[in-house]
This record gives structure tokens, C-alpha cells and sequence, in this order.
């Protein structure tokens, strides 16, 4: 099959960018609705990845809501600069699909979740206690991309989080994380989510 998207609407695009751009990681996104954090927005998005390590910077990119206004996890990113990204595992599908429901501005998806909160030690956030993975980050660069338009965030990592328990030591004096501990979910198309499977090794030429 050959697709043109200058053929093709927008929607039609998506369908099949999001189909074919597989498995897509998910940041799980924690961002504080008011300045002392009191209340925590979160919410998934899958349109991630890692730009650059030397400093660490990730992209995020979020669309508008339905009304047309900024998501309330960009509108807290642009307004207070910090989030915190999560990487859930596949066990939490069903809480990361429920974490993206449209709630007014201010609402917390956290509320009657058994998602609960600790402090994120080295950092002035908190961070969800049953995922495995952390980052705490701050907003780099904003820059809008498409014609909707679509806003493309950039986030340096301040702070990294792993449980020791998905952490080991290769021998060599380096320290690894498991990916088959870590369980990390992700996203296909449409309803669709993902698990690993299998983990092989390729050799390095
Ligand atoms: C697994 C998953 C991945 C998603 N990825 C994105 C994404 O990359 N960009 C986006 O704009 N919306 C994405 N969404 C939709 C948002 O999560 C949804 O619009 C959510 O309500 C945004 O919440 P907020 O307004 O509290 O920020 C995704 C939804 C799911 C379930």
C-alpha cells in the first residue's frame, strides 16, 4: 500500500502514523496544577522520546483538548516549568488509559485511584510510588509545530529515580536496568498497548 498524506485528512494521518510508529514508549506525566503543588494533574503521552543526553533533554508533544485549549499537563508545564515523567508497567495499562480522561482545569486524575504519592527525594516534587521509574524534569524549550498547532515540549531531566529492585550490576563496575523487571508499557494504535515480549542481544560488530 502507498499513502500520500498531502492526500489524506489530518485524522487519517494520525490513524496511520499511530499505527505504523510502533511501540511508542509512554511518559506517564505528573504536573502540579498550582504553585505549591497541592494538587497534581497526570496524564499519558505517548508522542516521547529522548532528544539528547549531553544535557538530558526529552520531547513530549501534546496536542489541544477537544475546546481547543492548551492540555492542563502543558498548561502546568508552561506555567510552572517542572513535571515529573513515570514509566508505567504493563500491569498499569488500564490506570494509564484512565489517567487520560478530559477533567476541567485543576482536577486531579489521582482522586479515587489507588495511586499514591511519596516525595521524590533529591527533588522538590513527589513522584507515584508504584512505578518503577522516575524522572524529574524541567521545561527546556516550547515550540509549536503543525498547523492545529501542536506543542512540542522539551524537558531536561534534573533527576532520575529506579527501584533498586529493577537495578543490577553488570560486573564490570556498571550499573543496569532490567528491562524485563521494568515491564514497560507501550502504545500501538488506537486501544492498542504493548508489553515486552522478548529481550534478545544482537552482536555488536
Ligand atoms: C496511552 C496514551 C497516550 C497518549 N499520548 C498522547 C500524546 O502523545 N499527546 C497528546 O496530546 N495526547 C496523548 N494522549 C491523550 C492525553 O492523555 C489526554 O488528552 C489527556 O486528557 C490529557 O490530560 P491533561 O489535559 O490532564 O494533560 C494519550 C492518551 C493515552 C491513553
Amino acid at each position: 500500500m502507498d499513502l500520500s498524506p498531502d492526500q489524506m485528512s489530518p485524522t487519517d494521518i494520525y490513524h496511520a502514523l499511530t499505527q505504523i510508529i510502533i511501540p511508542r514508549p509512554i511518559a506517564w506525566v505528573l504536573s502540579p496544577n498550582d504553585t505549591n503543588a497541592e494538587s497534581l494533574n497526570l496524564a499519558p503521552f505517548s508522542f516521547f522520546n529522548v532528544v539528547c543526553s549531553d544535557p538530558p533533554i526529552l520531547m513530549l508533544s501534546m496536542g489541544n483538548k477537544s475546546d481547543g485549549t492548551l492540555k492542563d499537563s502543558c498548561r502546568n508545564l508552561l506555567e510552572r516549568q517542572r513535571c515529573v515523567i513515570h514509566i508505567a508497567q504493563d500491569a498499569q495499562a488500564a490506570q494509564v488509559s484512565d489517567s487520560a480522561r478530559e477533567l476541567n482545569l485543576g482536577e486531579s486524575e489521582l482522586e479515587g485511584t489507588e495511586l499514591e504519592l511519596v516525595d521524590f527525594n533529591g527533588t522538590s516534587m513527589q513522584r507515584l510510588r508504584q512505578v518503577p521509574v522516575a524522572l524529574a524534569c524541567r521545561l527546556h524549550q516550547h515550540l509549536e509545530v503543525g498547523n492545529k498547532p501542536q506543542n512540542l515540549l522539551l524537558v531536561e531531566v534534573e533527576h532520575i529515580w529506579v527501584d533498586d529492585e529493577v537495578c543490577f550490576n553488570d560486573g564490570k563496575g556498571r550499573v543496569r536496568f532490567d528491562a524485563e523487571k521494568i515491564k514497560p508499557l507501550a502504545r500501538l494504535g488506537g486501544a492498542e498497548y504493548a508489553s515486552l515480549d522478548q529481550v534478545f542481544r544482537v552482536q555488536r560488530p
